[in-house]
């Protein structure tokens, strides 16, 4: 059963739910109270935020923030008072005003109900939905860091809570603000690649050594991302790769996903890791982590397009999220880090589309078809920082979005379509590439829903932007 939505509708939908928002008299209400698709919330002229989760990704996120315009960072929230402090500390210096602090595993919930706009999540993965959820119940937007939702059970949650409590409800994808991938969406709109027949996406990132690193010497809290890959298989973390060419494709506005099969090899990479690290008769030798070493998912649309996802973060390779976006009229595709890429367009003079274009008139291309954000916005950006100013060009659409009462970018939908696959590559995976349906948890509503448009921020933004600083914190791997 991959639809689960009937089955939700029963008893055991309200314990999951009571239980995942942590609010035991929480009644849902199943009604469809309308699409989320192209939902607008009423404008709001400071966007007073509180961020969960102020470990190796936190910080950075707070301070990105706390920068933009009409924006207050009010309230911080983690498990560990130090990292609010730190965090605190960090606002005061920099004449934010301090934030109220929430310390302990619960203390999302009274942040929850304080006075605050947006819930900004940035924990573990098993807290994302959890926090989100009751963030929602209690009348907050929330944004959630990658993978949103790691179950099936967890995306429709989120749907249903988005849908019926009105909230935004979006995955924090921050490559989708990457020059190439927003070059990559331009082009597509102006008809360059024809027809989108196939993408490739990935996230191939050589996390070993930061997987084994202990938490008290600014590891993962709690070892938590080596106790998912220990215990899962398929592809937990696909989103990077896959959103930028759904947006490119209009999956969810136009298409949606239909089935998916993945094939995952082995676990090859942690193993001969922590033999030679920390020594053969080490506990990180003994663990043998589950989740294979190269795992490849291929997804099909009902339009009848193809999209490949691989995840591999064990084996010694470069960094590549592939970006390849394929059509009946020509190809890009990224290469190594962010941010070069190739590109070969049936229109080009001589060869046409079989051979690459030359660095130099593929410059000229993308200086041509630049997306409008990185124009007006990308000098700041990368000033800021933030896997080359991708993350700060996120969270500025994001408040721009909220302040100005616009539709955000990417909705409760393309999260769930997202996140499904780790849940359904992972039962793909365990049953030699069975395929596995992929929910429509639009419920029909891609029929209509209308493409992601080219969109960008207005000049009073741009005008408030200019005292905007480096920030030595940010996140570059
Ligand atoms: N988009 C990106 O490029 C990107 C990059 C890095 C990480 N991430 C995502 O960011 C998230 C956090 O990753 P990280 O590397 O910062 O992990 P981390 O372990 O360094 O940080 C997690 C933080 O959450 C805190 N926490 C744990 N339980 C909590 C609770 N109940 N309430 C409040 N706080 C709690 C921990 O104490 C820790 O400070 C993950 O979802 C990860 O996938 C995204």
């Amino acid at each position: 059963m991959t639809d689960r939505r009937e089955f939700l509708k029963g008893t055991m939908w309200l314990g999951a739910m009571a239980a995942l928002s942590g609010k035991a008299s929480a009644a849902v209400k199943l009604a469809d109270s309308g699409t989320m698709s192209g939902f607008a919330a009423p404008a709001i002229k400071e966007v007073r935020i509180g961020v969960a989760g102020l470990g190796m990704r936190g910080p950075s996120a707070v301070h990105r923030l706390a920068s933009i315009p009409g924006v207050k960072v009010a309230a911080l929230c983690d498990l560990l008072p130090e990292r609010v402090e730190a965090q605190n500390a960090w606002l005061k210096a920099n004449g934010y005003g301090a934030a109220v602090p929430y310390v302990g595993a619960e203390a999302y919930k009274a942040m929850c109900e304080s006075d605050l706009d947006l819930i900004y999540i940035v924990t573990p993965w098993k807290l994302h939905t959890p926090i989100a959820l009751y963030a929602m119940e209690h009348g907050k937007h929330a944004a959630i860091e990658v993978p949103s939702a790691m179950y099936l059970d967890e995306c429709w949650a989120l749907v249903e809570t988005s849908e019926r409590t009105r909230r935004h409800c979006m995955q924090l994808e921050n490559c989708c603000y990457g020059e190439i991938e927003m070059l990559s969406l331009n082009l597509a709109r102006n008809g360059k690649f024809g027809e989108i027949v196939h993408a490739e996406g990935a996230y191939i990132h050589d996390l070993r050594e930061l997987n084994y690193l202990d938490p008290q010497k600014g590891g993962y809290q709690g070892y938590w991302r080596l106790k998912w890959n220990t215990e899962h298989y398929g592809n937990p973390y696909a989103t990077h790769g896959l959103v930028p060419v759904m947006q490119a494709m209009n999956v969810n506005r136009g298409d949606r996903f239909d089935y998916l099969t993945c094939v995952s090899s082995d676990q090859f990479g942690m193993d001969a890791y922590a033999k030679v690290k920390f020594g053969e008769g080490s506990w990180q030798a003994k663990l043998h982590p589950k989740c294979g070493d190269m795992s490849t998912t291929v997804i099909k649309t009902v339009n009848g397009k193809t999209i490949m996802v691989q995840h591999d973060v064990t084996s010694a390779r470069p960094y590549s999220r592939i970006n390849l976006v394929s059509g009946t009229q020509g190809i890009l595709k990224g290469i190594g880090r962010d941010y070069d890429f190739q590109i070969a367009l049936a229109e080009a003079p001589g060869e046409g589309a079989h051979a690459w274009l030359d660095k130099e008139a593929a410059n000229r291309l993308a200086d041509e078809y630049q997306h409008p954000l990185w124009k007006v916005a990308g000098e700041i950006a990368q000033k800021v920082g933030g896997h080359g100013g991708m993350d700060f060009l996120m969270d500025l659409r994001l408040c721009y979005c909220l302040q100005n009462g616009l539709p955000l970018d990417m909705d409760v939908y393309d999260l769930a379509a997202s996140c499904a696959v780790a849940e359904l590559s992972e039962r793909s995976a365990l049953h030699r590439g069975d395929s596995q349906d992929v929910p429509d948890f639009t419920r029909g509503g891609w029929k209509t829903a209308k493409p992601l448009g080219i969109e960008t921020i207005d000049q009073a933004m741009i005008d408030r932007l200019t005292n905007v600083k480096k920030d030595e914190s940010q996140l570059n791997v």
